[in-house]
């Protein structure tokens, strides 16, 4: 290498660095949802019967997930995923997992009821917290959360419990203040939940 090279190599050399350092503060920096007008304030009752609002988790991360307890496959799948994708993160990082609170918010206000509730939560994960609330409560909160659900008709008419709730597959993790973070990946296993749970929780 002549002078002139190496002496541009010196004056560059600082600048790819500079680069490469804030690009990655850029991916660090600004969560995906940053900003994005979802969540809010709630009021619901937990799997033991316990009212619990928003501000119960202030100062702590929270994975929220919409489903029912009767789903038959959708929900199980994503909330065994989640378990285990946090329970990954809990083995790689006890402190900064305990500030994250898993929330499982049903969309079956007539079935789902905090006895219901407190069988089903148990099979994910120790600590997944199960809310339930009116129809008309869980509606408000389904859509400040923005999260789509739709009750459908029984199938057998003979069985008016015989119904499916359609409704989104999204996970979605809140920061400490409530404000909206980032997407969970469920559909890329334990493993991804685990990194973007890693990525985001300080
Ligand atoms: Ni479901």
């Amino acid at each position: 290498m002549n002078e002139s090279a190496s002496c541009r190599l010196i004056v560059l050399l600082p600048l790819l660095l500079a680069l490469v350092l804030g690009g990655c503060r850029g991916q660090t920096d600004a969560p995906p949802l940053e900003g994005a007008t979802m969540g809010g304030a709630f009021t619901l009752t937990d799997q033991n019967g316990r009212r619990v609002s928003d501000t119960d988790f202030a100062g702590r991360y929270r994975i929220v997930y919409f489903g029912f307890a009767s789903c038959p496959d959708v929900c199980p799948v994503d909330l065994q995923t989640i378990g285990a994708g946090l329970r990954a993160f809990e083995s790689q990082d006890p402190e900064r997992a305990a500030r994250v609170q898993p929330v499982f918010i049903s969309v079956d206000p007539a079935r789902d009821t905090p006895d219901v509730l407190r069988e089903y939560v148990r099979n994910f994960h120790p600590r997944l917290i199960g809310l339930t609330g009116s129809a008309e409560t869980l509606a408000e909160v389904a859509r400040r959360y923005a999260v789509y659900y739709r009750i459908g008709e029984p199938a057998n008419p003979a069985d008016p419990n015989s119904y499916l709730v359609d409704h989104a597959r999204m996970a979605v993790l809140y920061g400490p203040r409530g404000e909206p973070v980032a997407i969970i990946p469920h559909d890329q296993g334990p493993e991804g939940v685990a990194q973007e749970l890693d990525r985001w929780v300080r």
